[in-house]
């Protein structure tokens, strides 16, 4: 009999063969650098390293968490499967029912499931930039095409007639992320609603909500194409324990809870966040200090003539740098042990974004700042 000859199967040193193409040469993302990396590679100890380039809140976790942590928790069984607990605990947060939410191991994975539920080879996704990359890594690695849309220069406001003009048959979804990462800005519910009407998924990123209090929340009874996402990496200090959710229609949510692997919240995580729900009096007590700090550091920054400053409803701030380049600037600073992340926007010179630390951490940038004036 004849062999079948066409293909000859790879040997074991083939293995990116058997990759999908669109991921063979994919490196993983970098974000901001891990501190102890940039404390080795500045020569800071990491106790001296002024960390505002990722939003965290410099004022960490609930006490209350830091206690139930301590206690002994039954680590050696599986978390509560769906996080089933503190899905009830969300629902009565956001106003809306347990079966709208699913939590994530972080947004960044709740991204991955709501993704991974509408978008796939043969898709696209609109972003809408400068945004949060993660939108752009997470679609493309799914592989689907990402439409890019820019902001109006200056004010990076949404103008919805380009996002409109955007959505062919292949677009499933269009993001906002409001406040927007890294401009700080509010998308207006005019323009999300006027996506919501194409029928296209909307997904808004709310990431920072508990720094300006404004949410699409409520719209989700009307649109069942909206989603929105939320985190306790930022306003909760809880980062490093990895806990996002989601708030959907109960149809949407069905759907992406069925993606989600069972235990993909741990118990510390699941713990923690129930804890900073039941303290968030003390947790928005620290939301408030980093809004006045906010203000005291936008009338700061805005002293300095090489920075054109951005109001902010987040808890960092955008600078366009009009001497120099963002990144000689960032560059400098991290010599003097303060990070920042830099940015290629507004071109050429680029623009940094600056996380609200502690205020003497916001002092130390601006005394930085003010001996390292760039000069053209
Ligand atoms: C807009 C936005 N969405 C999502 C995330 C991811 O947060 P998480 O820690 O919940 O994965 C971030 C983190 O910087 C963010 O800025």
């Amino acid at each position: 009999m004849r062999q079948l000859r066409s293909s000859p199967r790879p040997g074991p040193g083939d293995v990116l063969r058997l990759i999908r193409p669109g991921l063979r040469s994919r490196r993983p993302y970098m974000g901001a650098g891990s501190p102890e990396a940039l404390a080795r590679k500045y020569g800071f100890s990491l106790d001296r390293l002024v960390k505002l380039d990722s939003n965290e809140n410099p004022y960490g976790p609930s006490p209350r968490v830091l206690e139930a942590l301590a206690r002994p928790l039954p680590y050696h069984r599986y978390p509560e499967p769906d996080s089933e607990t503190l899905r009830h605990a969300l629902a009565e947060y956001v106003g809306a029912s347990p079966d709208q939410i699913v939590v994530g191991a972080g947004s960044d994975e709740v991204i991955l499931l709501t993704f991974a539920a509408f978008l796939g080879p043969g898709t696209a996704v609109v972003e809408l930039v400068p945004t949060f990359v993660m939108y752009r890594l997470t679609a493309e690695a799914l592989g689907a095409r990402v439409v890019t849309v820019p902001r109006e220069p200056g004010t990076y406001e949404v103008d919805v007639e380009k996002v409109i003009a955007a959505l062919g048959p292949r677009v499933k979804v269009v993001v906002f992320c409001s406040p927007n990462n890294p401009t700080g800005n509010l998308e207006s519910e005019r323009t999300v609603r006027q996506v919501l009407e194409t029928g296209a998924f909307v997904l808004v990123d709310e990431a920072y909500y508990e720094y300006c209090g404004h949410t699409f929340v409520p719209l989700i009874s009307r649109y069942p194409n909206l989603g929105v996402l939320r985190t306790f990496s930022k306003w909760a200090g809880l980062a490093g324990l990895r806990v996002g959710y989601g708030i959907f229609s109960p149809e949407v949510a069905r759907v992406i809870a069925g993606i989600k692997p069972p235990f993909n919240v741990s118990t510390a995580g699941q713990v923690a966040a129930l804890e900073s729900l039941a303290d968030r009096d003390y947790l928005m007590s620290t939301v408030r200090k980093t809004i006045a700090e906010r203000e005291r550091l936008f009338q700061e920054l805005s002293r300095f003539e090489f920075l054109r400053v951005l109001p902010s409803a987040a808890n960092f701030i955008y600078a366009e740098v009009r001497r120099g380049s963002a990144r000689q600037l960032t560059e400098a600073l991290a010599r003097e042990g303060i990070l920042v992340r830099q940015f290629d926007v507004p071109p050429p010179r680029g623009g940094i974004r600056i996380t609200v630390g502690l205020p003497e951490e916001n002092d130390r940038l601006l005394e930085a700042l003010s001996r390292l004036e760039p000069e053209d």
